[in-house]
């Protein structure tokens, strides 16, 4: 059985992965076509996200049926030999499964419009307040208000999300038996692992005005999310030890996630959160231009590392997902550093304790959109955001700029697999815009090259396996105040693995405080490693992971 401590899963975002019938749009044949390359790169899982039908506004976020696949995808027969391929490949399939909220065409929603009481009671529907406003002041994460307005029942929805992703009501033990049989159903087309959307938001209760915030406090970890995953869990993952389960865990606390992904817990395997990604945010706003935080980054990383091992439960490790810009151009450097810079970043997060996940193209060093108008983004969240942010007074050009540096499009356009028309992605014309950088950026140029971006993170992820420290060991953050590296170490018996990097292009003598003598290099992004009695010297973006056995 595969020990999720030791598996490392990759994120593909079927839609801009590889499309095989030219329409554009990436399909599952498109997945299946390219196994082989997934297993050049030694991964275990590969998480996708939904392919299932959905009028796509949120692209398959909004769910209308969660037992078919969306035809803009392909057919169960595609399924089902992308199941088989992976798993001759010894590749286990994650699948994401979107329960907080449904799409506004999943016929449940539209037999709850049409009046019927038991399904409206699947979803979460108010009256407004006296003067007809909206039940409470609570922000859809999209942008505008939270609840929508439906005139012929003088009642309003609930959407945290988009206004065509009513979220559903779990209060409603009709609801959850409705989310277990979806589980148990994917789970008999063999799925062995599933992704949980934002699944800390499914319990809320006080449906009060926010004075303080956006809505969030009250529907956050709300009272009965651990019962419900507990339910979940034991009615239908958790009859199927072999199967491992990931939470979206929005804007919760650590806390919470030590019941969530704990040991004992019988909720989930791992959680993802997302607190050390807020680092070039002010606060919770993330529409605003600030330079990274570094200190808060390590601050939040290494909290939540040890906060988590003391409490038994397991984190998901990573920097990347399609919510997020490219991380080279986010925190290292798209020019002159590209590669080293890739790499670094790489090391930070291969050598923690928790499951690490790579998103598709992170493995090549891709890089943010060149998108230079907004006709060009295709993310509701952007385009919303790009309104909102003018309405507040921003002129068109700096409202751009902040859609340019923090769109979920970033991570969304199209992998780059080749110096090919549109990176090989389609024959046709792609559904978003292709980074013309492909020529450089490609995945054919770095399968061959030893000194790729491919080809470290392929190391990395064979490291995990290789070595039970990296998987296993306690973890100590090393002179966590110091103003360019990071370093910590790992502890396991009476074995030792360091891991320092500098975050920055210029030159630092680190003096780790301790003797380095007996350590050797297990991998690092230059040739050669300058280190003398305690101290070792880093070149821009050097990073570097030493090894002692004892
Ligand atoms: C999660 C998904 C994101 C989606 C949202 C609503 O955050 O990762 O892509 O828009 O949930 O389902
Ligand atoms: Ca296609």
């Amino acid at each position: 059985m595969t020990d999720f401590r030791k598996s490392t899963v990759y994120q593909i975002y079927p839609r801009s992965f590889y499309d095989t019938n030219g329409d554009g749009f990436g399909d599952l044949k498109g997945v299946t076509a390219k196994l082989d390359y997934i297993k050049e790169l030694g991964v275990d899982y590969i998480w996708m996200t939904p392919f299932f039908v959905s009028p796509q506004y949120d692209n398959g976020y909004d769910v209308e049926d969660y037992y078919n696949i969306d035809p803009r995808y392909g057919t169960m027969e595609d399924f089902e030999e992308l199941s088989r391929e992976a798993q001759k490949r010894g590749i286990k399939l994650m699948l994401d499964m979107v329960f907080n909220h449904t799409s506004s065409n999943h016929e449940w929603f539209q037999k709850a419009l049409a009046g019927d009481e038991r399904y409206k009671n699947y979803y979460i529907f108010k009256k407004g307040k006296e003067d007809g406003s909206a039940p409470t002041n609570w922000e859809s994460k999209f942008g505008g208000s939270a609840w929508e307005y439906v005139p012929e029942m003088d009642e309003y929805y609930l959407h945290l999300f988009h206004v065509k992703q009513p979220d559903l009501n779990w209060d409603n033990p009709k609801v959850r038996k409705e989310v277990q049989k979806v589980v148990r159903f994917w789970m008999s087309k063999g799925v062995k692992g599933f992704r949980f959307d934002v699944v800390n938001l499914i319990s809320k209760d006080k449906f009060e005005d926010d004075f303080e915030g956006d809505g969030r406090r009250f529907y956050t970890d709300g009272p009965n999310v651990h019962q419900y995953l507990k339910e979940l869990n034991a009615e239908s993952f958790g009859q199927d030890a072999e199967i491992i389960t990931v939470g979206e865990m929005s804007s919760t606390s650590m806390e919470n996630c030590f019941e969530y992904a704990g040991e004992d817990s019988h909720e989930l395997s791992m959680v993802f959160s997302f607190h050390h990604l807020k680092v070039d945010f002010m606060g919770n706003e993330k529409w605003v231009l600030v330079p990274t935080d570094f200190q808060k980054l390590k601050d939040i990383l290494f909290s939540w590392q040890i906060g988590m091992a003391k409490n038994h439960a397991w984190n998901a490790v990573f920097w990347c997902n399609h919510d997020q810009p490219r991380l080279v151009s986010r925190f290292g450097d798209e020019g002159k550093y590209w590669k080293k810079s890739a790499k670094m970043l790489a090391t930070i997060i291969h050598g923690l304790r928790g499951t690490p996940y790579i998103y598709q193209g992170e493995e090549i060093g891709m890089t943010n959109t060149d998108f230079t108008d907004i006709s060009q983004f295709r993310d509701v969240e952007s385009l919303n955001h790009y309104e909102i942010l003018q309405q507040k007074g921003l002129s068109k050009e700096d409202a751009f700029r902040i859609i340019q540096i923090h769109s979920r499009d970033n991570g969304r356009t199209p992998m780059q697999w080749n110096g090919e028309n549109y990176g090989g992605f389609t024959k046709g014309m792609p559904w978003i815009g292709v980074n013309e950088n492909y020529t450089k950026i490609n995945a054919q140029s770095q399968l061959h090259d030893e000194t790729s971006i491919f080809n470290y993170y392929k190391k990395l992820v064979a490291l995990r396996k290789e070595l039970d420290i990296i998987a296993y060991g306690d973890i100590r953050p090393l002179d966590v105040r110091h103003p360019s590296i990071i370093a910590y170490e790992r502890i396991y018996g009476e074995e030792k693995m360091l891991v320092v990097c500098n975050f920055y292009k210029t030159e630092v003598v680190w003096d780790s405080g301790m003797d380095l003598k007996g350590f050797e290099t297990l991998l690092g992004n230059y040739s050669e490693q300058k280190i003398e009695e305690s101290k070792i010297s880093l070149k821009p973006y050097e990073a570097m992971m030493l090894y002692r056995k004892r």
